[in-house]
């Protein structure tokens, strides 16, 4: 069976995923974890949980006796099992998670929704293993606007190569409130809503920055390996003079829409 593209995305070894956005994740899941309305006694479900920034503030939280996590990428999920003793970690994809209805008094999703090969199926299973009056809630950046990094990378990639308009992350599906509104009504979850978050992540200097994309990993990882030596090297140069970046430490702004809604 061909691979999901959201799984061979993130293949990438999991430090060069922390230093990319997961440099934004810790704070990202705080956000989600307070507006899911996350209670101490509750067990809580991380769909997608990548290297487990999200596991690892919800077992701080819950206890990790009370957090279970998928991840359909291996190294991800070694990452996570690692980064978070205790917590049950399965390879699985959100399509088709590995536990009974109503299993869990939330199920949340960091990042993850756009990156699904069916975010309806996904959505609607994470609504199934939650327990009825229970919260399905997810993240995902504004991926259009103010999401600097990436927002920047392809805007830098689209004034060198018009081509690179087609893998400009912008065009996923579910990464505006709209959609994601929708998404969450028509998976039957009730009140529902929609609303921003803005956390910040800190560089070293640019090379800081450029160094994990040069590692393949997310969408514009993988545009960036694909790329010659010389173009490459006119894309780092374009992206560093986009964020008036040089070799002194910055710090970047991220803004992501967060969707609730209840079982
Ligand atoms: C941007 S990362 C987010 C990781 C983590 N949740 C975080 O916030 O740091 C996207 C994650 O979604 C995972 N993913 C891709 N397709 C998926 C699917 N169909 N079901 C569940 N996870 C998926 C990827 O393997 C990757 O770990």
């Amino acid at each position: 069976m061909a691979e999901p593209l959201g799984t061979a995305m993130f293949r990438a070894p999991a430090d060069a995923y922390d230093r990319y956005v997961g440099r934004y994740s810790g704070e990202l899941a705080r956000a989600l974890i307070a507006a899911a309305g996350v209670d101490p006694e509750w067990t809580v479900l991380d769909v997608g949980c990548g290297p487990g920034a999200l596991t690892a503030e919800l077992a701080m939280m819950l206890g990790a006796d009370s957090v279970a996590a998928v991840e359909p990428s291996e190294p991800f999920a070694a990452a996570c099992r690692e980064r978070v003793p205790g917590a049950r970690v399965e390879i699985a994809p959100a399509e088709a998670l590995p536990f009974a209805d109503g299993t869990f008094d939330g199920a949340l999703a960091q990042l993850v929704v756009n990156f699904m090969a069916d975010p309806r199926a996904g959505v609607g299973e994470m609504r199934r293993v939650t327990r009825p009056g229970g919260t399905v809630a997810a993240a995902v950046w504004d991926y259009a606007g103010e999401m600097t990094l990436v927002r920047a990378f392809w805007d830098a990639a689209r004034a060198l190569d018009p081509s690179a308009e087609r893998a400009d992350e912008r065009h996923m599906a579910y990464c505006t409130p709209d959609d994601l509104g929708g998404l969450w009504t028509a998976a039957a979850l009730t009140g529902v809503d929609v609303g921003p978050v803005t956390v910040e992540a800190g560089y070293d200097g640019f090379a800081d920055l450029w160094g994990p994309l040069e590692q393949g990993v997310g969408p514009a990882g993988a545009y960036t390996v694909a790329l010659a030596p010389d173009a490459r090297a006119a894309l780092r140069d374009e992206l560093r003079r986009r964020l008036g970046a040089g070799d002194a430490p910055f710090r970047l702004t991220a803004r992501a829409w967060i969707v609730t809604g209840r079982r």
